[in-house]
């Protein structure tokens, strides 16, 4: 018998049906705690393969390896309960067939628990989308700035920004949601173009850096939260965490180097003897 969790998680069918609706709230996160403040607030948590970038410091998304993302959608799923959990598929763990794509999609349900992958990829990864679709793998798709393609564009630009480029990325947006994504990312895209991909397919649209009338939102959490060195203009910082840390391990570091760390408060002392010991 299998022992159900009080709280029902959110499903990849529940935000589907979200569209045009109540706006989705989406952040990312790769731990177990930041999860379980973001699982408060939040429909849906993505651990993205900006964990690159974040956790480890590398230049981009295209060193991520599928272990990586496997070990920090574990943390995210054991601290959450609510949120609906998308993991990332990373840069050439499904970009070379289908059947690629679907082991490497379950072995990250399987191991993970997780309730959803992303893939990067419009018309491209259509067929891809289908196959995963159709067993079993709900897939959330990701369009206009693809940060795995960072090689062949050669730099994280905005897209759609001269009218004359709008059609391939509808034809993307297109693509995924006929192709059976329950939603789709659109990074870094012109405004006016998310809007109007928004109002022309089927499937929920969760924006960054995309427009105010997408679906849903998504942010980096350490990007909004100013932990991050440099952010691109599409975020906003709701907090200013950075200097509040470098405070606190200033003052720890003085702490510690004039005995003032730990207190008495932080010390145990003996238990008392007991009588006749
Ligand atoms: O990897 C990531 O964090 C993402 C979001 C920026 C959408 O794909």
């Amino acid at each position: 018998m299998s022992v159900q969790s009080e709280t029902k998680r959110l499903t990849a069918a529940d935000l589907r049906v979200r569209k045009g609706a109540m706006p989705i709230v989406a952040l990312t996160s790769y731990h177990a705690h930041t999860a379980r403040l973001v699982d408060k607030h939040c429909d849906v948590i993505l651990v993205g393969d900006s964990l690159g970038m974040v956790m480890h410091g590398l230049e981009s998304t295209v060193p991520v390896t599928l272990d990586m993302m496997i070990l920090q959608g574990h943390a995210v799923m054991r601290g959450s309960r609510r949120a609906l959990v998308v993991v990332d598929l990373p840069f050439g763990s499904y970009e070379a067939s289908k059947e690629q794509a679907f082991l490497s999609a379950a072995r990250v349900m399987k191991e993970t628990g997780c309730g959803a992958i992303k893939l990067e990829g419009g018309r491209r990864m259509a067929g891809t989308i289908a196959f995963l679709a159709e067993r079993g793998v709900p897939v959330m798709a990701h369009i206009g700035l693809t940060p795995q393609s960072i090689n062949v564009l050669g730099s994280f630009r905005a897209q759609g920004r001269d009218q004359a480029d709008w059609a391939p990325i509808e034809e993307d947006a297109r693509a995924v949601a006929a192709a059976g994504a329950f939603s789709v990312v659109i990074e870094a895209v012109a405004e006016p173009l998310a809007a109007r991909i928004t109002a022309e397919i089927p499937i929920p649209t969760i924006g960054i850096g995309a427009s105010p009338a997408c679906d849903g939102q998504i942010l980096v959490l350490e990007d909004m939260l100013g932990l991050s060195p440099r952010v691109p203009k599409f975020v906003r910082r709701y907090a200013d965490l950075g200097p509040s840390i470098e405070t606190a391990v200033e003052n720890y570091a003085v702490d510690v180097r004039s005995r003032v760390f730990p207190g008495p408060d932080n010390v145990y002392g003996m238990k008392s003897a007991k009588p006749g010991a």
